[in-house]
């Protein structure tokens, strides 16, 4: 029997490398998605264990390629598995933040994945079996301030994903999203800073660097994930029977997920979110008319 064919976005580093690394190394034929060949010929342990393609979500052209190089895998018929993990990050207050690199960032990491998927899964539907993995993230569920902008790209990603889950249910096609907390990975270094949020005068410079603080210990905690072990997450994933809809990855996820799934109301909830992460901003009233 031939191998089944995995087709992954973002994978020249982090959590897509992990991952397709990891499905190459249990026997799928991998298309791995890079914006970079020649770095990925150069950094990949073993180019040759997979198939390496140029792939920017936001260029159709190459989506179609890349969809072309695995249908042939497939012989021609439905890809078994597409994971959806290309995105970056953006920071910017709401006030200031720069909306042309929230738009752009939205081109990757909504309407990249949603262009993919419309690529992919029309022959999983007609094959009736395929998995459609969608790396979105524990903040699709929540909001940290002065990241909005990113947090709105991954509710809009789940909200995709969600509604593909129950439109591909009777057509045997399954949908899961993964959704880590913190993952180790360089992530932060492609996150684009917008709006001043940087800026030493800035009025939200208390809170960025409180932010800056809590994202730094959330890193070092040891429950936190690794691009390896979101790939394992992954792997679990693709093969659990039945599939599950959505994986929390890591105990720190999973703490945020309990508060989510137990705060009584919202203001409950974000004062939980600010004592995670240790923000000295808590609301006040305003200030009286004079
Ligand atoms: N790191 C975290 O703490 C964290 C937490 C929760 C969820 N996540 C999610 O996990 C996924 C993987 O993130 P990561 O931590 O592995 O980050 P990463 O190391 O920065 O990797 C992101 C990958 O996406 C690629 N990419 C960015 N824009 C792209 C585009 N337009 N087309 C194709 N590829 C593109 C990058 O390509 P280049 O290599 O060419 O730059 C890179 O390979 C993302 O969906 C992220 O939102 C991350």
């Amino acid at each position: 029997m031939s191998s089944p064919v995995a087709l992954v976005t973002g994978a020249g580093r982090g959590v897509g490398r992990a991952t397709a690394e990891r499905l190459a190394r249990g026997g799928y034929a991998v298309v791995a998605g890079v914006r970079d060949l020649d770095r990925a010929h150069e950094e990949y342990d073993d180019p040759s264990a997979l198939t390496l393609v140029e792939l920017d979500v936001t260029r159709p052209e190459q989506i179609t390629a890349a969809a072309a190089v695995a249908t042939e895998l497939a012989g021609g018929g439905a890809v078994d598995v597409l994971v959806n993990n290309a995105a970056y990050a953006m920071m910017g207050p709401q006030e200031s933040g720069d909306l042309d690199v929230a738009r752009e960032m939205f081109e990757t990491n909504v309407w990249g994945a949603a262009a993919v998927v419309q690529a992919v899964v029309p022959a999983m539907r007609e094959a009736r079996r395929g998995t459609v993995v969608t790396v979105s993230s524990i903040g699709a569920r929540l909001t940290n301030p002065l990241v909005g902008f990113y947090h709105a790209s991954k509710y809009a990603l789940n909200a995709l994903s969600e509604a593909l889950s129950v439109e591909m249910g009777p057509f045997g096609v399954r949908v899961v999203m993964i959704e880590p907390g913190m993952i180790d990975t360089d992530f932060p270094s492609a996150t684009r800073l917008t709006g001043g949020v940087t800026d030493a005068d800035s009025p939200y410079a208390p809170l960025f660097g409180d932010l800056r603080a809590g994202f730094g210990k959330w890193r070092e905690r040891p429950d936190s994930s690794t691009a390896a072990t979101c790939a394992e997450a992954i792997w679990d994933a693709i093969h659990a029977d039945p599939p599950p809809i959505r994986v929390v990855v890591g105990d720190d996820a999973a703490e945020l997920d309990e508060a989510i799934r137990t705060s009584a109301d919202d203001a409950e909830f974000q004062q939980r979110l600010r004592g995670f992460l240790d923000l000295d901003w808590a609301p006040r009233p305003p200030d009286p008319r004079t």
